[in-house]
């Protein structure tokens, strides 16, 4: 589903010129559960922004079902984006003065759905992720695992079929993280792909495949058959 070719990534500022990926190939099927990890500059934010179809590689092809991503017009880039992605972030970016089921609306209300299956379904997503009983919370009422949770919820209410998350457990403590690793494998089980960049060793050993990334490159893809199970 998604296929990466020659890929390259350069920032120009003024003079200097950032070679933030550096001709990267690299395939991803459905059903994946994959970490990308390395130091810090190494690309990986980089990586899943153009994944996430956030931004574009300066060179090479990204084909993501079989449709190349540079010539989509930005109409079509936002509606892939809004029905086949779903992110989640470090900083969980939630509307803190919306209550945590409209947070988890929003996407649906881009997406054209009606009000009554948004709100029915924004209910079920948050019962799916433990939060039942708090809809009418605001995302500060929260603790940092259960704001987590809210954007996993949101992530997933256009039904997307990859799931892209950068750092998701970076401010979380580890039984904490430990908890969104598991409704990770659980939605992977239920066929979602789950693309997450980590730092943490013991996070990424939960995934399927790692990937490490160095100074722009992907230096090492391999198969995590020891998988450690949540
Ligand atoms: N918008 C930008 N403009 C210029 N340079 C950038 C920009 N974004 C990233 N870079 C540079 O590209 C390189 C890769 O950055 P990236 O954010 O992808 O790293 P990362 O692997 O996610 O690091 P971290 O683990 O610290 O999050 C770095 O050298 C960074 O300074
Ligand atoms: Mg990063």
């Amino acid at each position: 589903m998604i296929t990466l070719s020659g890929i390259q990534k350069i920032y120009r500022m003024g003079e200097t010129e950032v070679h933030a990926l550096k001709t990267v190939d690299l395939h991803i099927a459905e059903g994946e559960f994959v970490a990308i990890i390395g130091s810090s500059g190494s690309g990986k934010s980089t990586l899943m922004n153009i994944l996430g179809c956030l931004d574009t590689p300066t060179h090479g092809v990204y084909e993501l079902d079989g449709q190349q991503v540079q010539s989509l017009s930005e109409r079509q880039l936002a509606l892939v984006r809004n029905r086949k992605i779903g992110f989640v972030f470090q900083n969980f970016y939630l509307l803190s003065r919306q209550t945590i089921l409209r947070n988890v609306e929003l996407p649906m209300v881009y997406g054209g759905i009606d009000k009554t299956s948004r709100i029915k379904r924004a209910k079920e997503l948050l019962e799916k992720v433990g939060l039942g009983t708090r809809l009418t919370h605001k995302p500060s009422e929260l603790s940092g695992g259960q704001r987590q949770r809210v954007a996993i919820a949101r992530a997933l209410s256009m039904q997307p079929s990859i799931l892209l998350a950068d750092e998701p457990t970076g401010n979380l403590d580890t039984k904490t993280s430990h908890e969104i690793m598991a409704l990770f494998s659980q939605l992977n089980d239920e066929g979602v792909t789950v693309i997450l960049v980590t730092h943490e060793p013991d996070i990424a050993e939960q995934t399927k495949r790692i990937l490490r990334f160095g100074d722009g490159r992907l230096l090492e893809d391999r198969a995590n058959d020891r998988r450690v199970s949540v």
